[in-house]
């Protein structure tokens, strides 16, 4: 639903556009002068402004301009008397989308609205349409784990079944979840994301739901949330695991009964609606906790997606390293023709543990393309530019042990190779313990007989 905004200081004015606006289901708020309505606009999520010429305070022409200033997206639709057409001109040459005489015609009226609200949703569509073609990375590697990635991807996004992509830090989850909705019948159709680690707990009910005027202290107006802006689309339930769990109950009542209602609201709203969900955390781990609800896991867990982190699939770094190295050097200007890496620095490469995986890859990149003037680099140059974060512990040598009895020695060894497999790993326990063929729960009695720093 669009929210408008009408500044006009005639009270009549402002209570008949309300009443027209409302009919033909538009949000409506009002203000009496220019300064009021460029504070409601702090405070909403205004889709189009209606603004009277003539204004006590502030003068029309002035709200205009910083309203375009702020917003310049957003357009404003003209309001003038018979007496000052110039200003109405002017202003639409300052930018507004028209102007309409008073006396009002209605028709007129709502045609204008629905062309400004049209020309900002094709503007919005069209910067979306940008956004993907050019900023967004594709699904780069070939190693057998990337291929069932998106093998899933594809299957999950033929149906409407629920995703739940799970994965360590910087692997892609983001990514996947994007190419699930570009591949799938509602590519048209909104994609909202939602970080739920991102929103205090007494917020995420009407961040995801909306609320109602004057639910609660601060909410002046009513609000859309994000289950109605995906309407039609796919909505992303980033960092699931971060929600609290009275979050998660209404997540699953919604789930259950297929309809929500908006904080302080009554009426039931229906939307039609594709959850993707994600986490880097051990969902299972959260599980057993009691940090996250079973029921919830169950419903959300149809299609499970894992993505695997970078150690698992090596073989895909030349084919990453490549393709960010052409990525930057076309970005940038600076240099036109891509880097390379040299042997030595490919070796560094696969000897690192890579803790933030691809998002850490394509930073490190970044990084020697700007600082170093290799054309190929070298290996002191990679092995320099990772930085402090190289694994050193992991070379270790047999003296260490000499001096110790043969229990000590065994306990010592096991202590470093589990450090050195747990940062691997980048930490996710479920996930060492089947590469070292051992129960989860063993690794965790061990990491706590050996005080093992557990780094996120
Ligand atoms: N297979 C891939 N090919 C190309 N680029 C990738 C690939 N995987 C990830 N990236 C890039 O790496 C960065 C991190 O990816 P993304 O944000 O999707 O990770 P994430 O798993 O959501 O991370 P976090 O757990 O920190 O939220 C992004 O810039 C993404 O475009
Ligand atoms: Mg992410």
């Amino acid at each position: 639903m669009s929210l408008v905004l009408v500044i006009d200081d005639e009270p009549g004015i402002r209570s008949v556009l309300h009443d027209i606006l409302t009919d033909e289901g538009y949000s409506v708020i009002c203000a009496a002068d220019g300064i009021e309505g460029l504070t409601l606009l702090k405070e909403n999520p205004v889709d189009l402004v209606i603004l009277d010429v003539w204004l006590p305070n502030m003068g029309g022409i002035d709200v205009l301009k910083q309203i375009k200033e702020d917003y310049p997206d957003l357009e404003v639709i003209v309001i003038s008397g018979h007496a000052n057409i110039d200003m109405a001109v002017k202003a639409v040459k300052l930018g507004a989308f028209d102007f309409i005489e008073k006396p009002l015609s209605l028709d007129r009226l709502l045609t204008i609205c629905r062309n400004a609200l049209h020309l900002e949703e094709l503007r919005k569509e069209n910067t979306n349409l940008k956004r993907s073609l050019f900023v967004e990375d594709e699904i780069i590697g070939q190693s057998p784990g990337i291929r069932t990635v998106k093998e899933r991807i594809r299957q999950s996004a033929a149906s409407d079944a629920k995703v739940l992509i799970l994965g360590d830090n910087g692997t892609g989850k983001e990514l996947v979840a994007r190419e699930i909705h570009r591949q799938s019948s509602r590519a048209s159709g909104p994609f909202v994301e939602v970080n739920c680690a991102a929103i205090p707990d007494t917020l995420i009910e009407s961040e995801l739901f909306g609320h109602e005027k004057g639910a609660f202290t601060g909410a002046v107006s009513r609000r859309k949330g994000k289950f109605e802006s995906a309407d039609g689309g796919s909505l992303f339930l980033d960092e699931i695991a971060d929600m609290s769990l009275t979050a998660q109950a209404k997540v699953l009542r919604v789930i259950q009964e297929q309809l929500f209602q908006r904080v302080g609201g009554e009426t039931p709203f229906n939307v039609d609606v594709r959850l993707i969900a994600a986490t880097n955390k051990d969902i299972q781990e959260e599980i057993r906790s009691g940090r996250f609800r079973e029921d919830l896991y169950f419903r959300l867990n149809v299609v499970p997606i894992r993505v695997p982190s970078l150690r698992e699939r090596l073989e895909d770094l030349p084919l990453l390293a490549d393709y960010f190295l052409k990525k930057f050097a076309t970005g940038s200007g600076v240099n036109e023709r891509p880097r390379t890496l040299s042997g030595g620095a490919m070796q560094v490469l696969r000897d690192y543990s890579w803790p933030g995986n691809i998002r850490e890859l394509k930073n490190f990149i970044e990084r020697i393309n700007i600082m170093s003037d290799e054309e190929s680099i070298s290996g002191e140059t990679a092995l320099y530019y990772l930085g402090e974060q190289q694994v050193s512990s992991a070379h270790t040598d047999l003296r260490d042990y000499l001096d110790l009895r043969l229990n000590e020695a065994k306990e010592l060894f096991e202590k470093r190779f589990l450090e050195t497999k747990l940062q691997e790993c980048g930490y996710n326990i479920s996930h060492t313990a089947g590469t070292l063929g051992i129960y989860p729960s063993n690794l965790h009695s061990k990491i706590k007989k050996y005080s093992i720093e557990i780094k996120k």
